[in-house]
């Protein structure tokens, strides 16, 4: 398995081009399957994960067809097209992979009429349940089977109806399936306690671009009138506020200067203020956000939250800065159950973090030194890449398949702005 290498101490200085928004594109991906027609998703960033639902895709009879990208070029094109679907079955041994799998059900369903989908089982940050997205689907009509480690779902006679559905827990993944679920449905569906990230409007853009109807979009309550069809549509990607929000990071805890390309601020003002809160200075220009530190950073505390509160996504990388802070900074994590496995590995680079139920007592020490550490999810790799980069001495991160699945090109961006940083095939 690959590893990467860092020699700590160089600052950061230079721009980082942001690619697409990875929990973006998981979504849109999927949306293929409600029409026969071509939809083309422009600035697709290159990571595993979407990959691994390509390949979903076209077990489903859904062909995907990559536009010449040339090697240096961040993002590619995707035109996909499920002009006839050959399976509505999504197995265990793809969706165990990537849990993002289980966002065909309601496309597959509104389209299909039926789908079974493999429960996607629990993961390093929690046990992830999908009861919230199975009641949406339920409250549009369907019939749901839960045997043998899949959920059947299927759709009454004349397709999906539309229904009131009222989220108790904030979720983004079960309002993505309730969305594509009802486009398609006959009627109105009403989506309250939607997820407001901005992950679900470009969603319901690209929705609206195929021809859906949509209003409340932004909002908690989202109102879709359902369509018999939905069209073939082009549609551009966002830009990843949470890879935008890890380089700022990077230009925070080195006390550089990073111009963020392509980044949209106002994805991200709740990472932007506490970044600022810790003494970090950003400029925000017309699609490049300018990112930079001078000496120690000030502490903060942060409790995370869905949209527009401080992402949960952003929790581990704030960690890895503020232990460096000149003080202690309390971090609380509201949405996951176990999302503190960056702790341990911090520690061992001589971090002082005490983790107490949900809260993490950060006491900022002078400083961090190389050791080699494991990833173990996704934003924790990341918070390991962020401690190394400041780290005396060497750091070495293993299991960086974790990394590979939300982060386009880490190294050739952080090698391009000055970092000492390299990926080597492990024996
Ligand atoms: C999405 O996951 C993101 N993944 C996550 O990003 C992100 O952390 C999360 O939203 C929160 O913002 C993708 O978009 C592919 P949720 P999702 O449903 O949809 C509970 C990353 O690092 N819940 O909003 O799975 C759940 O257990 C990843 O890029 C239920 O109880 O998150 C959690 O406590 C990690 N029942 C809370 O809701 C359900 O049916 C929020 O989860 C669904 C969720």
């Amino acid at each position: 398995m690959d590893k990467i290498i860092i020699k700590g101490g160089r600052r950061l200085e230079g721009r980082i081009p942001i690619s697409g928004a990875k929990n973006s594109a998981l979504t849109l991906l999927p949306c293929a399957l409600l029409t026969d027609e071509p939809l083309t998703l422009r600035n697709l960033p290159r990571l595993a994960d979407v990959d691994g639902f390509g390949h979903l895709l076209n077990q489903l009879g859904v062909s995907t067809m990559i536009e010449g990208a040339r090697p240096e070029d961040f993002g590619r094109v995707m035109t996909l097209r499920a002009s006839r679907l050959t399976s509505n079955v999504a197995p265990y041994d793809m969706v165990r992979k990537m849990r993002a799998s289980i966002l065909v059900l309601g496309p597959l369903l509104a389209r299909a009429g039926e789908a079974t989908v493999s429960l996607p089982g629990g993961c390093a940050i929690g046990n992830r349940p999908i009861d919230l997205h199975l009641k949406a689907l339920e409250a549009l009509g369907a019939e749901i089977e839960l045997t043998a480690g899949y959920v059947r779902a299927i759709a009454p006679q004349g397709g999906l109806r539309g229904g009131h559905i009222h989220f108790p827990v904030v979720s983004v993944g079960a309002t993505e399936n309730a969305l594509m679920a009802s486009v398609l449905a006959k009627g109105e569906t009403v989506i309250d306690n939607a997820a407001r990230e901005p992950e679900i409007v470009d969603l319901c853009r690209c929705l609206v671009a195929m021809g859906a109807h949509i209003e409340g979009i932004g909002s908690e309550k989202l109102i879709v009138h359902g369509r018999d069809r939905l069209h073939g549509a082009t549609y551009r990607v966002m830009p990843d506020r949470i890879e935008a929000g890890s380089y700022a990071c990077a230009a925070a805890i080195t006390g550089g200067s990073v111009d963020l390309v392509g980044a949209n601020a106002d994805d991200m003002t709740a990472i932007l203020d506490v970044l600022m809160q810790a003494g970090a200075t950003v400029e925000v220009r017309k699609d490049v956000i300018h990112v930079s530190a001078t000496g120690r950073l000030k502490p903060v505390n942060i409790s995370t939250a869905p949209y527009p509160g401080f992402p949960t996504d952003m929790q581990a990388q704030f960690m890895a800065m503020l232990a460096l802070a000149d003080g202690v900074s309390v971090l609380t994590e509201t949405i996951f159950e176990n999302r503190y496995m960056h702790v341990p590995e911090l520690a061992r680079m001589g971090a002082d973090i005490q983790v107490t139920g949900r809260s993490a007592v950060v006491r900022g020490v002078d400083k961090l030194v190389g050791a080699p550490v494991m990833a173990t999810d996704l934003r924790a790799s990341m918070s390991l890449i962020l401690a190394g980069l400041v780290a005396d001495g060497e750091t070495q991160v293993s299991r960086i398949y974790h990394l590979d699945r939300g982060y386009e090109r880490l190294e050739e961006k952080l090698q391009a702005v000055g970092a000492d940083i390299e990926r080597i095939g492990s024996d």
